[in-house]
């Protein structure tokens, strides 16, 4: 490389035509984002199947491994064994904590296992103010105090006491950290109002598996019991529903027709009613599991409001829109979960979309074709709205901000590539801006 240059990734995409095959789905993200931290609970060594290689999860790891972890990680088999016994720190440095929304994640972990943790405000897709205020709120009224000073937050479990806790809303992150909190806290503690995504239900499985007393009731309730000594597990990730909902949308947008024999159907029953009510063939497997769509050939345009589980869910909001950008007719999309999720519009507008928006709602209106642009992704399910939209717009797309996509999908790239598209990881090599900046005519490579 040139001194002074830096190079950009991009993905290049083209019109792929129609989109067809079977695929495997990798493991969540979202749910093995959750897990991983939880091992800090035990001693010993754990294994996880199905680990998704997506970025967010290799920077858990390594989290871990910053913490004393012992980690082996074979990507190719998305097996990882991680012995935790070595775990002898409780801060997580800055670096770590700006990777991902997720690392505040290990902060209940840590309270359970070292009745401290210290950690700076975690980074992660900019798409709203998303604050942690009903994480610290609930573990204060667990006998939690906290002293924070400038951007680092020390926590510090002082007076151990179960309660009946209130979420205002069902926070997956929130839930997370107080069942892992509450762990070990003698008695019980109940979460009302907890968030019951499957990824959330998939952590459940494991601190059962674990020895943990813990199980979900009604009404949207997680009872805990506190004190146990927690062992370590083997455990297969459950797969990833989001990323099922992204190759479901690529044989549909396509014309194709797809076969997912390990997609956790049972999970996506919203957004799999509106596929069929666009006018797409949907079966699905007789235990829940496995999906397969036949696209039609007149998708109709379907109007949707993202909630918590098991509502429409937020990350596939835009991977949806971007099929109702050539469906036929007019529908409304509202997003009520975040309250910055549609940046993706602006960006599907320069590839011919038709889409205004008020607040946080998006009116859509199908046109006849998208056309190839050089897009940005602002947040992962952007990145993916983008690949579904360029893979059926005339012409070459280039989208820049693939560490978003690289973040949320473990080589989904090369999955829609066995179904037929056409997308190719391309780097590019960018002059430094004080070498641009001087005029042609002075530049001397
Ligand atoms: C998780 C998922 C993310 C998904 C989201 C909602 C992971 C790694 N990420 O994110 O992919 O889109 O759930 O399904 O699992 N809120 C507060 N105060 C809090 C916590 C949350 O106001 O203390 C608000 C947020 O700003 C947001 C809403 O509650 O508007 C939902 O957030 P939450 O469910 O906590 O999402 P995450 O756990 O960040």
């Amino acid at each position: 490389m040139r001194e002074g240059s830096a190079t950009q990734a991009y993905l290049e995409i083209k019109q792929s035509g129609v989109l067809s095959g079977t695929v495997s789905v990798s493991g969540a993200k979202n749910a093995a984002l959750a897990i991983l931290p939880a091992l800090v609970m035990t001693n010993g060594c754990s294994r996880l199947k199905n680990l998704p290689a997506s970025a967010d999860v290799v920077h858990m790891l390594q989290l871990l491994e910053e913490l004393g972890a012992s980690v082996t990680f074979d990507a190719s088999a998305g097996l990882a064994d991680i012995d935790t016994s070595t775990i002898k720190r409780w801060r997580v440095s800055p670096e770590l904590m700006r990777k991902m929304r997720a690392s505040v994640f290990v902060l209940g972990p840590l309270l359970s296992r070292f009745g401290r943790a210290e950690l700076s405000m975690p980074g992660g897709c900019v798409i709203g103010a998303r604050p942690i205020n009903y994480h610290l709120e609930n573990l204060a009224r667990m006998g939690v105090e906290f002293d924070q000073s400038g951007d680092v937050l020390c926590a510090h479990l002082v007076c151990p006491c179960p309660q009946r806790l209130v979420l205002e809303y069902p926070s997956v992150g929130a839930t997370i950290n107080l069942i892992c909190a509450a762990l070990s806290i003698s008695g019980q503690t109940q979460i009302v109002n907890a968030a019951l995504e499957p990824e959330v239900l998939d952590l459940v499985a494991v601190l059962q598996k674990m020895g943990a007393a813990i199980q979900a009731t009604v009404p949207a309730t997680i009872e805990v019991v506190g004190g146990r000594e927690l062992q370590p597990v083997e455990h297969r990730v459950m797969p990833d529903r989001l990323e099922v909902g992204v190759l479901l949308l690529a044989a549909a947008m396509s014309g194709g027709s797809i076969k997912l024999p390990d997609a956790p159907a049972y999970s996506l029953d919203l957004f799999l009613r509106k596929l069929e009510d666009m006018g797409h063939l949907i079966t699905r497997g007789n235990d829940g599991m496995g999906v397969t769509l036949q696209a039609t050939k007149v998708p109709r345009a379907v109007s949707f409001t993202t909630r918590p589980y098991p509502g429409f869910p937020t990350d596939l909001q835009a991977p949806m829109m971007a099929a109702q950008c050539i469906a036929d007719g007019t529908c409304a999309v509202e997003e009520t979960v975040f309250e910055n999720r549609l940046v993706h519009v602006r960006e599907l507008q320069k590839m011919g979309a038709q889409i205004t928006c008020k607040g946080s709602k998006a009116i859509v209106t199908g046109v006849e074709e998208l056309y190839g642009a050089n897009v940005i992704a602002s947040d992962i399910r952007a990145s993916s709205a983008l690949v579904l939209a360029a893979l059926v717009a005339r012409g070459r797309t280039s989208m820049t901000g693939i560490h978003h996509w690289r973040r949320g999908y473990d080589g989904l790239e090369g999955k829609l590539c066995q179904l037929g598209a056409q997308i190719v990881l391309t780097e590019s090599v960018l002059s430094s801006v004080a070498e641009d900046a001087r005029p042609q005519s002075e530049r001397s490579y």
